[in-house]
């Protein structure tokens, strides 16, 4: 059986494909599967945002392929972890937990990494540098995470 990985922002259009990307990237295929999902449904349907694209084909990663979808209550059962960019994410998504067990699934990636920060920045509304920087954070939360599960 597969591992499954779940990332999780707001939009799920500029950090979440992003940390799907990298961490499918840095895994075996045969044994993670690695989705993504927004707390909103702004963006439902519509691939990532250009910038993230952009930025993942900088790094050698293609996710134009990608399609935004909101967190559903469903994938508390379907995915062994849930990681969200931030404490926004992490009380919309744990609030719909059914019970303990499928809120202990929940963990802010940057929780994997000592970079002393806790977040990872909404960069929806900035310029290209915030998309270099959220890539630089999510790279090395995957990094770690990919460790534990390869
Ligand atoms: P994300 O960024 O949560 O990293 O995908 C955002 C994308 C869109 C919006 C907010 C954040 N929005 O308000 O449309």
């Amino acid at each position: 059986m597969k591992t499954k990985v779940l990332m999780v922002c707001l939009g799920n259009i500029c950090r979440s494909p992003l940390a799907e990307g990298i961490l499918q990237s840095k895994v075996d295929p045969d044994s993670v599967f690695v989705d993504s999902a927004g707390t909103a449904g702004y963006h439902v349907g519509n691939p990532p945002d250009k910038r993230s694209i952009a930025v993942a084909h900088k790094y050698g990663l293609n996710i134009g392929h990608q399609k935004c979808r909101k967190f559903s209550e469903q994938d508390f059962s379907e995915f062994d972890h849930i990681y969200v960019m931030d404490r926004s994410n992490f009380s919309d998504v744990a609030s719909l937990a059914k019970n303990q067990e499928e809120a202990s699934k929940v963990k802010l990636l940057l929780s994997e990494v000592e970079l002393g920060i806790r977040e990872v920045p909404d960069p929806y509304y900035g310029g290209h540098d915030g998309f270099e920087n959220v890539y630089q954070m999510i790279d090395r939360a995957c990094e770690a995470i990919a460790k534990k599960l390869n």
